[in-house]
């Protein structure tokens, strides 16, 4: 008999391996390499069996138009979606465990049920009678949406073709198992087989469908990064522990633009929508303090304000604390070293402490700016003036570059009672909206102007 020859597949990448080692190749991480048992072969298709003959692309132009795109009614989740939810379409929602996809995705189930769709949902991790008591307590008992508790995959499939929903929600993509491969639940064999079945499925059939995944410690969705190939969009729910907010933000979306957010907050009976954010994250803001800075930043096609803060204090450690929390830590350190070289305004010896207020995650290099306020606010004991939002990209020379959106920025800006925007000598702004505007051509400038330093 021959030996079966096992692979190792990274659980990072996907890519796979002879033999297991500490470090994957492909992508540098470490402790990623998996053993898992080969694809079983089962009774193979010859070639020719099933052909996907190819067409040409102008005679599919003048068939058909486009199946609409359902509305669920939730506008921060048909906004993630891409305006909608697309027939036939592979979304794949992950997020730590406790965060809210279970109850997200109950919602939005029901929401589309009383919208007409047919919808399914599976768990593989609560009973039905689990399931039906949090639909009680989100007040959602009777809505028209059809449970099912199963982990195995061909159960799974036969449920769904003699359904024939519209949408299936499979939470979660960790519990399924399929016979066909030799490997436990929640494998990457096991994970890949089970997304590749369900995706094939429901392009075949025509149901829209969501895999719920959970995401590992630091930041991966458990299992293969594969399963992110498979799908047509990929939608992280995100929070901080301790912060009602809930992000839902579309990393990847064949049907929409990418980076998306939808805002939600955990209430005692569910996720309720926020449809101005800027309000919400600007609420905790108090008095002026020095290292406050507000960011007008755009997330997707949505123009949104946060706080940045700083502090900034005297260190007793040989290389000093950078702790940054929704922030790049990276940009961060790009930003310190501007100052420092181009400014002549040392950070060194000093502990640093940066966040953004609210638990929301912002990666805009237009932030640089406000990120350089806040940490010169905090280092010269000097409060940024109250009524002033920041944007632009700093450079490593310390110049200020423009970026994308400046009108939709400020305007979100006055609607939230600000009148004044500091931003790049380069900027070109068409209609301030009666705006206040502060032209700073480079950091030193700014440091200069602001700061007297
Ligand atoms: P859940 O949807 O089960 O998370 P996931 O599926 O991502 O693992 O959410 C669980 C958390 O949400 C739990 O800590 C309790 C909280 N929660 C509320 O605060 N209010 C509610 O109405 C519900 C249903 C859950
Ligand atoms: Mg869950």
């Amino acid at each position: 008999m021959a030996k079966s020859t096992n692979a190792f597949t990274c659980t990072a990448c996907g890519a796979s391996h002879k033999k297991w080692a500490g470090r994957c190749d492909a992508c540098g991480a470490w402790n990623t390499i998996v053993e898992e048992a080969p694809l079983s072969q089962g009774p193979g298709r010859g070639l020719g069996a099933h052909k996907g003959r190819a067409v040409p692309l102008s005679s599919l132009a003048t068939s058909e138009a486009p199946p609409p795109r359902h509305l669920s009614g939730m506008d921060e989740l048909d906004r993630v979606l891409g305006g909608g939810l697309v027939p036939g379409s592979a979304v794949l929602i992950g997020g730590d465990p406790g965060i809210g996809k279970s109850t997200l995705l109950l919602q939005g189930a029901a929401a589309f049920a009383r919208r007409g769709l047919n919808a399914v949902y599976i768990s593989g991790e609560e009973a039905s009678a689990q399931v039906r008591m949090r639909a009680q307590r989100l007040g959602l008992a009777d809505a028209p949406v059809r449970l099912g508790a199963e982990t195995n995959l061909r159960d799974i499939l036969t449920t769904l073709d003699t359904e024939r929903p519209d949408l299936a929600i499979i939470d979660s993509v960790q519990t399924l198992w399929s016979d066909q491969v030799e490997a436990a639940p929640g494998s990457v064999a096991q994970v890949r087989a089970a997304a590749h079945e369900l995706v094939t499925f429901a392009k075949r059939k025509g149901v829209a469908i969501f895999l719920v995944g959970h995401v590992t410690k630091d930041g991966q969705i458990a299992g293969p990064r594969v399963v992110e190939h498979m799908v047509d969009t990929v939608i992280y729910f995100e929070g901080e522990r301790g912060h009602q907010f809930r992000i839902l933000r579309s990393v990847k979306n064949r049907f929409g633009p990418a980076d998306e957010i939808g805002v939600f907050e955990m209430t005692g009976s569910g996720l309720a929508e926020v449809a101005n954010p800027s309000a919400l994250f600007l609420s905790e803001r108090g008095q002026p303090v020095p290292g406050s800075a507000v960011f007008a930043g755009i997330e997707g096609t949505r123009p949104v304000l946060t706080e940045v803060q700083a502090l900034v204090a005297p260190s007793t450690l040989a290389s000093p604390r950078r702790t940054v929390v929704g922030l790049d830590s990276g940009r961060v350190s790009t930003i310190l070293a501007v100052l420092e070289a181009r400014c002549g305004i040392p950070f060194a010896g000093l502990d640093v402490f940066l966040n953004v207020a609210g638990g929301m995650r912002v990666n805009e290099p237009a932030a640089d700016l406000a990120i350089a306020g806040a940490l010169l606010s905090a280092r010269e004991d000097s409060a940024l003036p109250p009524e002033a939002v920041l944007f632009g990209e700093i450079s490593l020379s310390g110049a200020l570059r423009p970026v994308a959106q400046a009108e939709n920025r400020l305007k979100e800006a006055q609607k939230l009672g600000f009148s004044q925007a500091i931003l790049p000598d380069s900027q070109k702004v068409e209609g301030a909206g009666g705006m206040s505007i502060q032209r700073i051509a480079d950091l030193t400038g700014f440091a200069g102007e602001v700061f007297g330093a």
